[in-house]
């Protein structure tokens, strides 16, 4: 009997130290100590024996349940502590680790050219100001000294929409270019200005290099000094920026529009047969710019003797194209996930200027 106690007692704390991890010990336990456990047992037979026998193996079996308690309590506690030691290296978070790439999701080139734009203007203090899709007739047209009847209203076909207010409203139209957000810009703000805008135009042109929507971006800067080199130096600091070219050959060009006077338009060297940019001795026009013209000025409620301006206008389709080597405008509203995966750029790489966009 003794050494028969002596054995389940060496037997069982064998199993203790050898259990591999919680469940095992708690099995371990459960057949020693539980209702049918094998020291339970011993515990229920002390009742059989006479007093004296009773109370000296009694004390020897309470011993070894004492014992093998405190040994199951340690070796939980070890097992326990290995356990959460295990967890934490499993899921261990290195926080220094790049951020995953994302799996889905790219930023269109055209929105990519808008954040670029942005962030060379921003850089020469012009902020963003915007208008609305759907302009009067007069901030389209007529503020913009393009009276009815003017013959650039041939080159700006539109869709002409009805009134608002039951046929009391002024005119509307589709905005077709973005020189309507000067107008807007110079009714609520007082000069100096300096801002871009940047939006959705409709014109009725469709064919590979047109579509009936397309964006455009505005420039106004208006202040008391401003003359026809500070144009030039803006513009010239802008494409060079956009397109990464530090010597992008940029001429100045005589033109027309209404609503500037001077007018010119913008041409960058590239060459006709490649497409390269930057060399190849053809001119390619880009833009249009020049000074505003007192009557806008008047129209926007801004002094021409005290102020003066220059603005400038351009097709971002156009100039996301030429930088990409893109020939054909339609995929651009097709929404083909081939195509977008292909021009798309990582919302993960934002525009930034001090990294060159
Ligand atoms: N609004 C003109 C267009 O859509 C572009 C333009 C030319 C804007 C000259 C200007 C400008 O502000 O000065 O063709």
């Amino acid at each position: 009997m003794t050494d028969d106690l002596a054995a389940l007692c060496h037997a069982a704390e064998h199993d203790i130290a050898t259990a591999p991890d919680l469940r095992a010990l708690e099995a371990v336990r459960v057949a020693l100590l539980g209702k049918t456990g094998r020291l339970t047992a011993r515990l229920k037979e002390l009742g059989a024996l006479p007093p004296e026998a009773r109370r000296e193996q009694g004390a020897r079996v309470n011993a070894v349940k004492e014992a093998l308690t405190a040994a199951l309590e340690a070796r939980c506690a070890a097992l326990a502590a290995a356990a959460l030691e295990a967890r934490l290296a499993q899921e261990r978070i290195d926080v220094s680790l790049p951020a995953r790439p994302a799996e889905s999701g790219l930023i269109h080139p055209i929105s990519r050219a808008m954040d670029e734009i942005a962030a060379i203007f921003g850089a020469m203090g012009f902020t963003v100001a915007e208008g609305p899709d759907i302009e009067t007739d007069w901030h389209n047209f007529g503020a913009l000294n393009i009276p009815p009847h003017h013959p650039a209203r041939a080159d700006h076909d539109t869709f002409y929409l009805p009134p608002e207010a039951d046929g009391d409203g002024p005119p509307r139209v589709l905005r077709t270019h973005t020189s309507p957000v000067q107008m807007r810009t110079m009714l609520a703000e007082t000069p100096p200005i300096r801002i871009i805008a940047m939006g959705r135009t409709y014109r009725a042109d469709h064919d590979a290099t047109h579509s009936p929507m397309f964006h455009q971006c505005e420039g106004l800067v208006i202040d008391r000094d401003i003359t026809l080199g500070h144009l030039k130096g803006c513009l010239t600091d802008f494409l060079r920026a956009f397109f990464g070219l530090p010597d992008l050959p940029v001429r100045f060009r005589a033109s027309y529009f209404p609503f500037t006077e001077p007018s010119m338009e913008v041409d960058i060297g590239w060459n006709r047969r490649s497409g390269e940019l930057g060399r190849g001795g053809d001119w390619l026009e880009i833009l249009g710019s020049g000074m505003v013209h007192a009557k806008v000025l008047a129209n926007g409620g801004i002094d021409p003797r005290e102020w003066q301006g220059f603005a400038f206008g351009m097709g971002i389709e156009r100039i996301t194209m030429l930088k990409h080597g893109i020939n054909d405008l339609r995929p651009f509203f097709e929404s083909d996930l081939r195509w977008l995966r292909h021009y798309g750029f990582s919302p993960m790489a934002p525009a930034m200027l001090h990294e060159g966009v």
